[in-house]
């Protein structure tokens, strides 16, 4: 472990050096195999990165050295994994840049996150006649849970459209704010489209009424820095899976104030000071949002991602991964019968495409058969699939391991789907 950190860190990119993406290949032992005998090209990152050998070993050691569980034990291993768990949410503060540690609950993933703020901001103080806005641009993830409250509190759900570009309209956002608005949830970039949330705009003016603001942001979070504080968003959430870290991990960022304030998400083991059948004393933040034995190895493995990416240089994985998009964008824009959909002004690491006369189940299943890992289908963002009258589409998202020659291989790839179907 410390030997893979120090080799790491000797091959940290100066300003001045290019992005040497083979190296950082070597990092990522998944990439090293091939699907239906080709090399594996894999283009769902915005589904589930990669992990890095770092993270893996972090694991490892925890499973192998430390396992047991934290918070509880007086013993050695115990205090060792409590350690390892706390620093990771030490790690995830300063990624974050939250005030302070208290204010970074760990849950399973970004949906969790959203499904905690529902229940324990929502169900306390969201109420008969209030509104809530969300966006035409949500995941499945920030619509379902707060469709759930509305019908349970006889809220009323508003959504801003988006143009034909899959960009928001921000003057009717301002439109649909009033002294009614009583939360607001967007995503800062859309999983389905790529495009980028003006938050801040969103956050500002809900703000002018009062309104708490959650934002989204699973597909942020892997490519473009997080300031919770600069932002002054009141929730933040992502989860640890889409960025280099294992499935289970993820945080929802709350406001100290906020949060000490909302109901518990869950009830059981951790989140207790004190119990009698009379009455039930809620533990601190963090923990009075974590009941129960967490994803300890998970988490742990957030931690190190973490650490992976501010040792590789996190505003050079974001340059060269818009690179790799504007490359892509350009190279399917040229293929006659393929249409980009989401042609927002600013887009974060994903290319939504269709092919005239194709589903994109078979374009995914074609891609696969050349060892192409695409996404096809709605991508849970149904409403985003109907405003452009469309069942699905394939799509393709980047990581700062991909390679322009990976991008060349999809499009000669996408040049065969054509030749078969149309
Ligand atoms: N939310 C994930 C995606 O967009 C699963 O693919």
């Amino acid at each position: 472990m410390a030997a893979i950190v120090e080799e790491l860190i000797s091959i940290r990119p100066k300003p001045s050096d290019g992005w040497n993406v083979e190296r950082i290949r070597k990092d990522f032992p998944v990439l090293r195999q091939t699907v239906n005998g080709k090399p594996l090209v894999y283009l769902d990152n915005a589904a589930s990165s990669q992990v890095p050998v770092m993270v893996i070993e972090r694991g490892a050691q925890y499973i192998e050295q430390e396992h047991s569980n934290i918070h509880r034990g007086v013993h050695y291993l115990s205090m060792r994994a409590t350690t390892a768990y706390e620093g990771a949410r030490e790690k995830v503060k300063r990624f974050i840049n939250a005030r302070d540690v208290k204010e970074c609950i760990f849950v399973r993933g970004a949906t969790e996150g959203v499904n905690l703020v529902m229940h324990g901001y929502g169900r306390k103080f969201i109420g008969e006649g209030d509104e809530i806005i969300i966006s035409a641009l949500e995941h499945h993830a920030n619509i379902v849970p707060w469709q759930m409250l509305c019908e349970e509190r006889g809220a009323k759900l508003r959504v801003i459209p988006m143009n034909d570009a899959g960009e928001l309209l921000m003057d009717e956002y301002q439109a649909l704010l009033n002294e009614r608005t009583k939360f607001v949830a967007v995503t800062h970039v859309s999983n389905a489209l790529g495009s980028v949330v003006p938050v801040r705009d969103v956050i500002e003016s809900a703000h002018k009424y009062g309104a708490p603001v959650l934002i989204d942001g699973a597909q942020w979070a892997p490519h473009a820095r997080i300031d919770v504080q600069d932002l002054d968003c009141d929730f933040y959430t992502f989860s640890g899976h889409k960025i280099f870290a294992p499935t289970g991990s993820g945080v929802v960022y709350g406001k100290a104030d906020l949060l000490e304030k909302m109901n518990p998400f869950q009830g059981g083991g951790d989140m207790i000071k004190s119990v009698t059948f009379e009455k039930t004393i809620y533990a601190d933040l963090p923990n009075k949002f974590e009941a129960g034995t967490p994803a300890i190895a998970s988490q742990i493995g957030l931690g190190a991602a973490i650490d992976y990416l501010n040792i590789i240089g996190r505003e050079k994985a974001a340059a060269y991964e818009h690179q790799l998009l504007s490359y892509a964008t350009e190279r399917i824009s040229a293929l006659e019968g393929v249409r980009i959909i989401g042609t927002a002004r600013e887009k974060l690491g994903v290319l939504s495409f269709t092919i005239d006369g194709v589903h994109p189940h078979d374009i995914g299943t074609i891609l696969d058969q050349q060892g192409i890992a695409v996404r096809a289908g709605h991508h849970c963002a149904q409403p985003v699939m109907k405003r452009f009258n469309l069942p699905a589409t394939a799509r393709a998202s980047f990581a700062f391991y991909n390679t322009t020659e990976e991008i060349d291989q999809l499009i000669n790839a996408i040049e065969k789907v054509i030749e078969v179907f149309v």
